[in-house]
């Protein structure tokens, strides 16, 4: 059993599919970590798209028809107790980490995780702002890997100012490479204060047809595909995240030139390790669009709705201090 006071917390929970108002924060018990498995007292969590897209139902044959649903996939926070087998010196720790399964819970005051998949948080970082990372960091270093990112290397990110391209941005520049961004017209600046030298706007595609080749293309995004892969060199990859890529992927398999690779993000000790360390080192920064208190996490479901980003959306679950917010309404 947990070795803390309180039986019951506060947890967002939804009764049925629908708009982000069936986000509700209702009071449901502790769980109590199972073998192998730690306790965390939640700090925040985030925003990632497929949890609205689970919340409105539209991903019903995997998510079911159970209810009520927990949501979030991130988590920042501290052990309080570990379950059978875990090992009983991470209590006390200060952990980040991602559930990446469509009935993960993680935006309530306690979750239990599995204890391979808890990092420790990077040191010195706020918990708040470091809830930003961690599936879309994962994504991102799943993406850069799988392109071969490096010095010397030129790398397009298409979807760059949002919460996995914020990262990819950065994470192609501590990895040495030339990294150009395709973003709104209105996020060029954004996304070249994160280290992209050339922007490139997605409604007007034109200006990139002249652009040097590149060696290795991250698209978040899934549409013009085609556009992106007659942009890379000899021996360039490309590699897609987003769902609406997956036909192109395929298709790629059958046109003459590159294969476009879907991958994914995922989950471990070591991903969490690979990203504490660019933090430490100040290669990598969460890019928190905006902070929403965990009363007002509809607000940030229908903010992450749009398609439309800077950065991601933090959700505060430790009322303690005032959830802050900086740039979107
Ligand atoms: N495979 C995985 O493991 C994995 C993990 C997490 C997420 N994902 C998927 O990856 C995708 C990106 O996730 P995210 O968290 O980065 O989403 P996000 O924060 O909502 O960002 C989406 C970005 O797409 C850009 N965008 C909008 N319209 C575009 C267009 N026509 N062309 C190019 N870019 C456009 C937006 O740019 P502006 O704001 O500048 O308009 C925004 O920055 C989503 O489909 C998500 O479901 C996959």
């Amino acid at each position: 059993m947990p070795a803390i006071r309180e039986t019951t917390m506060r947890a967002v929970r939804y009764r049925k599919y629908g708009p982000p108002e069936v986000l509700e924060v209702a009071e449901v018990p502790v769980p109590a970590p199972a073998a192998g498995q730690v306790l965390v007292k939640v700090h925040a969590s985030s925003v990632n798209p497929v949890e609205a897209q689970v919340r409105a139902g539209r991903m019903r044959p995997v998510s079911g028809f159970r209810f009520p649903k927990g949501i979030g996939q991130d988590f920042t926070g501290e052990v309080v107790a570990v379950g059978a087998g875990a090992d009983g010196s991470l209590v006390g720790r200060d952990v980040w980490g991602c559930v990446l399964a469509v009935g993960a819970a993680t935006t309530a005051e306690y979750v239990c995780v599995k204890e391979s998949l808890v990092g420790d948080l990077p040191p010195g970082a706020d918990p708040v702002e470091a809830a930003a990372l961690p599936t879309v960091g994962l994504a991102a270093l799943a993406a850069v890997r799988a392109v071969g990112v490096g010095p010397g290397r030129r790398a397009l990110v298409v979807g760059a100012s949002g919460g996995i391209g914020s990262v990819a941005l950065q994470l192609c520049r501590a990895l040495g490479a030339e990294v150009a961004a395709v973003s709104a017209a209105d996020n060029a600046e954004f996304c070249a204060e994160l280290g992209a030298t050339e922007t490139y706007d997605y409604a007007d595609l034109g200006p990139l047809a002249g652009a040097a080749a590149f060696d290795a293309v991250i698209d978040l995004h899934g549409t013009s595909l085609g556009a992106y892969r007659g942009r890379l060199g000899r021996g360039g990859r490309m590699v897609t995240l987003a769902a609406r890529g997956m036909g192109y992927a395929a298709l790629s398999l059958v046109l003459p030139g590159p294969r476009v690779r879907v991958t994914r993000a995922k989950a471990s000790r070591d991903g969490l390790a690979a990203l504490a360390g660019h933090v430490t080192r100040g290669e990598l920064r969460p890019v928190v669009a905006k902070v929403y208190p965990m009363e007002r996490i509809a607000e940030a479901h229908r903010a992450a709705e749009t398609g439309h980003s800077r950065g991601k959306r933090v959700v505060q679950v430790v009322t303690a201090r005032p959830a802050r917010s900086r740039g979107e309404a």
